[in-house]
C-alpha cells in the first residue's frame, strides 16, 4: 500500500492508474478505523480497480468545545488495517493541503434542504464542514464512485446532493450501517462509553426499531411515537438530542408513517454522541 500526504505524488499516482484507465474507488475517513469502514472498503473493492482511503480528521467540522482534540488517532493501527484489505492508496494529508487558505478564510460548500435540521440544529457548522471537505477530497482524487456509509444518513444525503447540484462525475455507493452483536451502530465514538454506559447504548437502537414498528403500524401520530421514543432515552439514561420520523428522501418531517419513512436519532450517553438511523 503506497501512503502519501504530498499533492504531487498524489497526482503522479493518481495519473499513472487513469493512464491504464484503472477505475477509483474512495473512502473518505478520519481513521480510527473499524468493521463499519472496512465494509466501505470492501464495497469500493468491489466496484473499482485501484482502492484509496484517506485518513483526515477534519477541523471544520468541529464546533467549539467539541471532541477535534481529543478525537482518536490511530494511524499505525489503520495502515495495519488497510493493508490487510489491499487498499492500494492511503491518503494522509496534512490540514494545508486540504485547506491552502486556511480553515476559516476557504472557500465553503453549503448544502440547503438536507443540510438543514436535525444534526445541523445541535452541530451548527457541522454540514458546511463536511461538505467542504468532500468537494476538497473529491477534487484532489478524483474517483469514480465515492461510499459512504448509512449510519451517518444525514451525511449521505449532503454529500448527494452536493454531487447532484455540482455535476461532480462521481458515482456515489451506500453501505448499510454495520452493528455490534447487541445492535449498537458501530462508531469511532462507542469508545467514549464507559463499561456501564456500553451495556445501556444498545437502546438506542432498540428505540429506532419501537418506533419503525409503531409508524408501520400507523395506530399512533409520529409526533407520539417520538415523544415516546425521547422518554425511554431519558430512562435509559441518554439525553436526547432529536427522535425524528422524516421523509427518507427529503428529511421533511412527515405527518403520518409511509412506506419511505427513516427514523432518526442522536443522543448523549455520557461523553459519546450517538447517532443512528432505522428506515421504515
Ligand atoms: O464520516 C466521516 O468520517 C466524516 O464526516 C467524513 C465524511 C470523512 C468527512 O470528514
Amino acid at each position: 500500500m503506497n501512503t502519501i500526504s504530498g499533492l504531487d505524488d498524489l497526482r503522479e499516482l493518481l495519473q499513472g492508474w487513469r493512464r491504464c484507465r484503472e477505475r477509483i474507488g474512495f473512502v473518505p475517513t478520519m481513521g480510527n478505523l473499524h468493521e463499519g469502514h472496512l465494509q466501505l472498503v470492501r464495497r469500493a473493492r468491489s466496484l473499482t480497480d485501484r482502492v484509496v482511503v484517506s485518513i483526515f480528521v477534519n477541523p471544520m467540522q468541529f464546533g467549539p468545545g467539541e471532541d477535534f482534540d481529543s478525537y482518536p488517532r490511530t494511524l499505525e493501527d489503520d495502515k495495519a488495517l488497510l493493508e490487510q484489505e489491499q487498499v492500494d492508496l492511503l491518503f494522509a494529508p496534512a490540514v494545508d493541503l486540504v485547506y491552502p487558505s486556511g480553515v476559516n478564510e476557504t472557500t465553503r460548500v453549503q448544502v440547503p434542504g438536507v443540510g438543514e435540521g436535525l444534526e445541523a440544529d445541535v452541530r451548527p457548522g457541522f454540514f458546511v464542514g463536511v461538505a467542504t471537505v468532500v468537494a476538497r477530497l473529491f477534487n484532489l482524487v478524483q474517483a469514480d464512485i465515492a461510499v459512504f456509509g448509512e449510519k451517518d444518513y444525514q451525511q449521505l444525503a449532503v454529500i448527494r446532493r452536493m454531487v447532484k447540484d455540482l455535476c461532480w462525475p462521481i458515482d456515489i455507493e451506500a453501505v448499510p450501517t454495520v452493528r455490534e452483536a447487541d445492535g449498537l451502530a458501530m462508531s469511532s465514538r462507542n469508545q467514549y462509553l464507559s463499561a456501564g454506559q456500553r451495556k445501556q447504548a444498545p437502546v438506542l437502537y432498540q428505540t429506532l426499531c419501537q418506533v419503525a414498528e409503531g409508524v408501520r403500524g400507523q395506530k399512533r401520530a409520529c409526533a407520539e411515537l417520538e415523544a415516546q421514543a425521547i422518554q425511554r432515552l431519558k430512562q435509559a439514561g441518554f439525553t436526547p438530542d432529536y427522535v425524528s420520523i422524516r421523509d427518507a428522501a427529503t428529511l421533511q418531517p412527515i405527518e403520518a408513517g409511509n412506506a419511505r419513512a427513516v427514523v432518526l436519532a442522536a443522543a448523549r450517553l455520557g461523553r459519546a454522541r450517538l447517532i443512528d438511523n432505522v428506515g421504515v
